[in-house]
């Protein structure tokens, strides 16, 4: 397969962070990144239109011959994912596999606790859909988790704004919230792509001995592993070591935004899901 890169979609740029650890892990592989900056953020959002958004950017991805996609996006992976796979998937492309973050992370998630406690971070649309609550209580029914929005947290992280007064006000009166409801919480789940730029904030705003966990790592095992149970799909992944970055929004600003969530500069175009 000539034209085959693995997709990896997020709303704006935090999936970012997850293919950053991904390709630590899998660097063979062709990579095309498609952020819907133009649409971000995808949180407050209803339903319908969460997954309208999501089909057309699959849609988009295969278009460019992805044969996998990563839905790199908490929000996308809680709002639209299951009916993709079971509504939109058997009639587009039944070949093709459309994969998520959710249930990766609550995989593993419960070895993080000692006190079987875990907070979880999430836009208003993660939290509202009770994915976390739903998958976590399949895996480690013992856990208790406590969920809380950061609707802020999104557009103060796509706009750049890492530190400071403001995103510091924001960042404690989430975290606040959270540990008034959950004092005994040893874990605390950054259940949104965006939030690891966030973490040096977090980390000091939270009690010291709770772990904080994102979700990059854990993503990019559990695709190592997909991979290896699927030697099929494997092997219609293009495999040059190539990446490509594409944006609805603008290039220009993709370009000045995306080092701080890859760890290098990127170059990327602009298009146009309909095209
Ligand atoms: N990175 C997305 C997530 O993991 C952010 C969603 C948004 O656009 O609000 O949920």
């Amino acid at each position: 397969m000539k034209n085959a890169p693995i997709g990896i979609f997020d709303s704006g740029y935090g999936g970012l962070t997850v293919l950053r650890e991904i390709v630590k892990l899998l660097p063979e592989y062709d990579y095309l990144y498609l952020g819907d900056n133009a649409r971000a953020p995808y949180g407050p959002r209803d339903f319908d239109t969460i997954y309208q958004y999501t089909l057309e950017s699959v849609r988009y991805l295969f278009g460019q011959g992805c044969q996998l996609v990563v839905l790199a996006c908490n929000t996308a992976s809680a709002k639209a994912l299951r009916n993709i796979q079971q509504l939109a998937l058997p009639q587009m492309a039944p070949e093709r596999r459309v994969l998520g973050v959710i249930r990766p992370t609550a995989e593993v998630i419960g070895h993080f606790t000692k006190t079987n406690q875990v907070g979880v971070l999430g836009t208003t649309g993660t939290v509202r859909s009770e994915s976390y609550l739903l998958e976590i209580g399949k895996f480690f029914p013992a856990v208790a988790v406590y969920q809380q929005a950061c609707p802020m947290w999104v557009p103060l992280v796509e706009n750049g704004e890492l530190a400071g007064p403001g995103t510091e006000f924001f960042v404690k009166k989430y975290l606040d919230s959270l540990l008034a409801a959950a004092p005994g919480l040893d874990t605390v789940l950054l259940a949104c792509t965006h939030y690891p730029l966030l973490e040096p904030l977090i980390q000091r705003f939270l009690p010291k001995g709770i772990t904080v966990v994102s979700q990059g790592e854990i993503v990019a095992k559990s695709l190592t592993g997909y991979l290896q149970r699927h030697p099929d799909m494997a092997s219609r992944c293009a495999k040059n070591g190539q990446r490509h970055f594409h944006t609805t929004g603008s290039a220009a600003d993709f370009e000045g935004h995306a080092s701080a969530f890859f760890g290098e500069a990127v170059a990327a175009v602009q298009v146009d899901l309909r095209s």
